[in-house]
């Protein structure tokens, strides 16, 4: 049993928020130990969007919000990090309590509302990380009070472009009024053309990040094939699917279930899931597809990927299952391909879609 194992049930007798801020202490100062043996398996290797990953397990947005520890994050065997979401000015966030541990349903409420220590420290961080220890993306979001969104979100991207080894633009999140109407297509268009050419002024074509676009999982189909169409005419190379929800699936069981916020973790796996598999389709090999909501080990890891995910982040289950959860999914995943007689984890992406996408999968 290793150190974080012993710290995993102290940990869940603090209330959340303190919890998350000593696991990232416990990172900064060495005392999560790395797994024993190198996390790679050629099998789980594969190029996205012109980066080539290690394995297509990432840690998602929001447990690293201003870049404090991505390094040893990377550490912990996990594919890429993604950092943020961070504003282009620090912020405090709404008031406390704002995070809630759904135990009973493996899920976790919150309603943070953007704290985070604003662009320039958490790109000063970043500065000074070594960029071969591992694939970090910048994930970026706008100040509450934002007078101006595409502008700020350009203003974002400029600034992190040259640090990051892909750019995500958080439309998603619940908990910043108004952020999710910049899904509809007509404000969409726009705020993407800005941050594409945003990026292009600041980076040469060959140092190019490619920019993902995070959506939420509260959205018709035909909302999702709308949004693909205009990110792929807008030259996005990807799309995550997807933030916290704001439903409440019927069954939730723990006390916390009616707080306010976005719910993540295992209620969130089937209507992510699919979701997922309606991007999939309607990108059609166009662009690539970051599956994330309520994976938890190999097999809902998997699921993502034949639902059409060509990687997988995660962060809820974290709070449960603790740091090992990462080589745990490598090593199970690399054997369900196996198993099933894939030579590599690209091959197995979207598979499962249309189950997936007719609500016949899950
Ligand atoms: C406490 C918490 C904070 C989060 N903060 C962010 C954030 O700042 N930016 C973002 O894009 N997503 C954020 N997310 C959403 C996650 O990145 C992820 O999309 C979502 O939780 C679904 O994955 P999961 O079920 O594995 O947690 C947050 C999630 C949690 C639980």
């Amino acid at each position: 049993m290793s150190l974080a194992d012993l710290m995993m049930p102290l940990a869940r007798c603090l209330d959340p928020e303190r919890a998350h801020r000593l696991a990232i202490q416990a990172l900064r100062l060495g005392l999560v130990p790395r797994p024993k043996r190198a996390v790679s398996d050629r099998i789980l290797q594969s190029e996205v969007f012109g980066i080539t990953f290690p394995n297509p397990i990432g840690l998602a947005a929001g447990f690293d919000k201003s870049a404090e520890v991505p390094t040893q994050l990377l550490g912990l065997g996990c594919g890429f990090v993604e950092i943020g979401t961070l504003t282009p000015r620090p912020q405090a966030g709404n008031p406390k309590p704002r995070v809630f541990r759904l135990p009973e349903d493996q899920a976790a409420i919150n309603r943070y509302g953007f704290n985070n220590d604003g662009l320039e420290v958490g790109l000063g961080r970043l500065r000074d990380r070594d960029r071969n220890a591992g694939i970090v993306g910048i994930n970026v979001g706008i100040n509450k009070d934002s007078a101006d969104q595409a502008g700020d979100y350009a203003e974002a991207i400029r600034q992190s472009a040259a640090l990051a080894d892909y750019l995500t633009v958080n439309v998603s999140s619940p908990n910043t009024p108004g952020l999710r109407d910049l899904q509809a297509a007509d404000q969409l268009d726009g705020l993407l053309d800005a941050v594409v050419e945003a990026r292009d002024a600041v980076t040469k074509e060959t140092a190019r990040p490619p920019i993902l676009l995070k959506i939420a999982p509260d959205l018709s189909r035909d909302m999702v094939s709308e949004i693909l169409d205009i990110a792929v005419a807008r030259r996005v190379s990807g799309v995550i699917v997807a933030n916290t929800t704001i439903t409440r699936p019927a069954g939730l069981k723990s006390q916390n279930s009616g707080e306010a916020g976005g719910l993540s973790g295992a209620p969130l796996f089937a209507l992510s899931t699919q979701v997922l598999a309606w991007a999939h389709i309607a990108a059609a090999g166009r662009i690539a597809i970051v599956g994330a909501g309520g994976v938890d080990g190999p097999e809902t890891a998997y699921a993502k990927i034949r639902a059409g995910a060509s990687l997988v982040q995660l962060y809820t289950a974290l709070i449960y299952k603790g740091p090992g959860l990462f080589t745990t999914i490598i090593d199970g995943l690399g054997e369900r391909l196996r198993r099933d007689g894939y030579n590599n984890v690209a091959n197995a992406v979207g598979v499962d879609a249309a189950k997936w996408a007719d609500g016949s999968s899950g």
